[in-house]
């Protein structure tokens, strides 16, 4: 049983100090890696790793095929002025021919999960002699793999899978006991710059999870294409989460005069407090529409926009 600690509750500076110590006790005078990601779990242990460990601390961020539109150079350069190194990785081939041909979404997790720790990552930990590895679960992660609702794809020890024994090396989770807007005033606490603490959450397996059925690099790229247009959109929204969803249903459409039997998109905006309940934000319906026009000129093949409008429960905040 983990003892949260609420955002409430939450001494930062105390949590901090804490949490420093704690890194530099397990680790010595050893090696630690972390993957930094861009979001705001994974920003927030990168500070953490780097206050305790310095360059000890070797920060990779894997490039996986499947982040947002110049996620790797945008997070390596915001790091890069807090005196961060990060080295960029890519690994796109692995993960593409891991996801090719699957299309269950708990598949789709375990070939992401798979191809991160036990290929690209295990090599990486392999080659650095790194014993230490440092990563941003959180409670949040924990309760929902816990309960069955989705297999997170960062939550080991919780599963009863040693990772020492599966993977070689010892994992460090200094936010386990935190939910997201406790992160987030820790985020704020180290002086990360608002655009990386106050990111909206994005998951782990990143824009596949943002595609039902195989993620392929041209369906990828069709969710990357339709999220920056949601982002750039809805940028000063106050929502919790929001984001592009490609469906594999086609739906007859018109473009030049032609019929187009094309893709759709579905949008969802959340609001939330810590994830485990959200309502659709009751955007305003010129937004709505704003998005659909962009959406559709600027993602080819898209003909269809939806927007989302049941709640988690029953619903989840993504689709796969
Ligand atoms: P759901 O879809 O479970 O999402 O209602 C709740 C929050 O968790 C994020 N999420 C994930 N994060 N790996 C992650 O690291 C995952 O597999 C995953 N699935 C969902 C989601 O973006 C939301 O903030």
């Amino acid at each position: 049983m983990i003892a949260e600690i609420t955002a409430k509750k939450l001494d930062t500076a105390g949590f901090i100090a804490a949490r420093v110590a704690e890194i530099r006790e397990a680790v010595g005078a050893g090696a630690a890696i972390n993957a930094l990601s861009g979001g705001v779990d994974s920003s927030v242990v990168t500070m953490l790793g780097h206050l305790a460990l310095g360059t000890q601390l070797r920060t990779v961020f894997v490039e996986n095929g499947l982040m947002r539109e110049g996620e790797a150079a945008r997070v390596a350069a915001l790091f890069k002025k807090l005196g961060v190194r990060v080295e960029i990785v890519d690994a796109r081939k692995e993960f593409f021919s891991a996801l090719k041909g699957v299309t269950d979404p708990e598949e789709k997790r375990e070939a992401i999960t798979q191809t991160f720790y036990r290929k690209v990552f295990g090599r990486l930990v392999r080659a650095s002699k790194a014993r230490f590895l440092l990563q941003g679960t959180i409670l949040t992660d924990v309760d929902e793999t816990v309960a069955g609702i989705k297999r997170q794809h960062n939550v080991f020890a919780q599963l009863g899978i040693d990772p020492q024994k599966a993977f070689g090396y010892r994992i460090l989770e200094p936010l386990i006991q935190l939910r997201k807007d406790g992160v987030r005033k820790v985020g704020a606490a180290l002086g990360l710059p608002v655009e990386l603490f106050n990111r909206i959450p994005f998951p782990g397996p990143a824009l596949a999870a943002r595609v039902i059925g195989e993620a392929t690099p041209a369906r990828i790229e069709t969710a990357r294409k339709a999220t920056v247009v949601l982002e750039r959109v809805l940028k000063s929204s106050r929502a919790f989460q929001f984001m592009a969803i490609l469906h594999q249903d086609r739906v007859t459409g018109m473009r030049d005069g032609k019929r187009d039997f094309g893709q759709q998109i579905e949008i969802r905006c959340w609001d939330s407090i810590d994830a485990r309940t959200a309502k659709p934000t009751r955007l305003p319906f010129a937004t709505l529409e704003r998005l659909a026009r962009e959406i559709v000129r600027d993602v080819p093949g898209i003909v269809s926009v939806t927007y989302n409008i049941a709640a988690k429960p029953p619903s989840t905040m993504e689709a796969v």
